[in-house]
């Protein structure tokens, strides 16, 4: 287990009220009408609890759909997501209306959202609309506290390792007829795979956190292919540790604003067929994670020293594909 005392920094805000909702992460957050513009001092509030908690809670916001991306807005530009139900003339707004005939899409799993991206999304915000009478929580874990719990030995052995992520479930989406596989390779061709480091530094707070998760991470660069599946299997199990985790439970009119550097989420699908209904805004982050430490020149790599069986094309026989 990670120190729990002082693992958050304690806050007390002059224009916001935090109360902290997890051991690890989360915090509720008063104080604030998001139907309204905000003032500077509030946004650069705001901005420094959702890297210190990971996951605010803003509960009674009566808000629009325009209101909801004028505050994200405040952090960064909005993302338009390749896969997701996105509105029509509005493609930065997602919306999730899942019920009877409609059930929700491998939201189930524990992940960091668009990690197949070179840049993944610096937050995430969602938005109740409607809400079952029970189940449809969220559960959300801190990868900075995970990492924290990990033994020296693991940590020193993650240190400057890369993972690599692909489209994941999204891959699933297209037909096996010929229109769905065209689509499959210009998707796989337009987002490629994206190298991250499997330990990131958050860019404000600093934290170490543990990058890697099972939704769209394959493997460990570098490493034979058994080495990684059983390494990546043990990381994405820390990811389970009850201690480490925030389980939201939703009301209506609730919206929730994740830091998508340190936390991993995961949607608990048990509502259905009763309705949810959620409005989702997504914000850029321009820059790429931060490594903790340099990978190592793969040229002092012994795993390198078979050269990739491509360079030798030409002094084989043709293959059969190739002719
Ligand atoms: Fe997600």
């Amino acid at each position: 287990m990670s120190n729990v005392i002082n693992f958050l920094t304690e806050t007390n805000y002059k224009t916001i009220t935090t109360a902290q909702k997890g051991v690890f992460l989360g915090a509720e957050v008063t104080g604030v009408d998001l139907s309204k513009k905000l003032s500077k001092e509030i946004i650069e509030e705001i901005t420094d609890a959702h890297a210190n908690y990971g996951v605010l809670v803003f509960p009674d916001q009566f808000i629009s759909s325009d209101d909801l991306q004028r505050f994200g807005r405040y952090f960064g530009e909005l993302s338009v997501h390749p896969f997701s139900t996105n509105t029509e003339g509005n493609p930065e707004l997602i919306i999730f209306d899942n019920k009877e005939g409609n059930p929700p899409a491998s939201t189930d799993v524990w992940h960091t959202d668009e990690t197949f991206r070179d840049c993944p999304p610096m937050g995430t915000i969602l938005y109740s609309k409607v809400i079952p009478s029970h189940g449809g929580d969220t559960n959300f874990a801190s990868m900075a506290a995970i990492y924290d719990g990990l033994s020296d030995r693991l940590q020193s052995f993650l240190s400057g390792l890369e993972a690599i992520h692909d489209l994941g479930p999204f891959k699933n989406l297209f037909p096996d007829t010929p229109e769905g596989r065209k689509n499959k390779y210009l998707a796989q061709e337009k987002y490629q795979s994206a190298t991250h480091p499997i330990v990131r530094v958050h860019s404000v707070t600093g934290k170490k956190i543990l990058f890697v998760n099972p939704q769209f991470t394959t493997h460990i660069k570098g490493m034979a292919e058994d080495e990684s599946r059983s390494i990546l299997d043990m990381l994405f199990k820390k990811t389970l540790t009850h201690e480490y985790h925030y389980r939201h439970k939703w009301d209506k009119n609730m919206l929730v604003f994740w830091d998508n550097q340190a936390i991993q989420h995961s949607a608990v699908h048990d509502y259905y067929p009763q309705q949810r209904m959620m409005e989702r805004v997504t914000i850029i982050n321009e820059h790429q994670p931060i490594a903790d430490a340099p990978p190592p020149d793969p040229a002092t790599l012994r795993k390198y020293l078979m050269p990739p069986i491509t360079q030798f094309s030409n002094s084989r026989q043709k293959r059969h594909h190739d002719k």
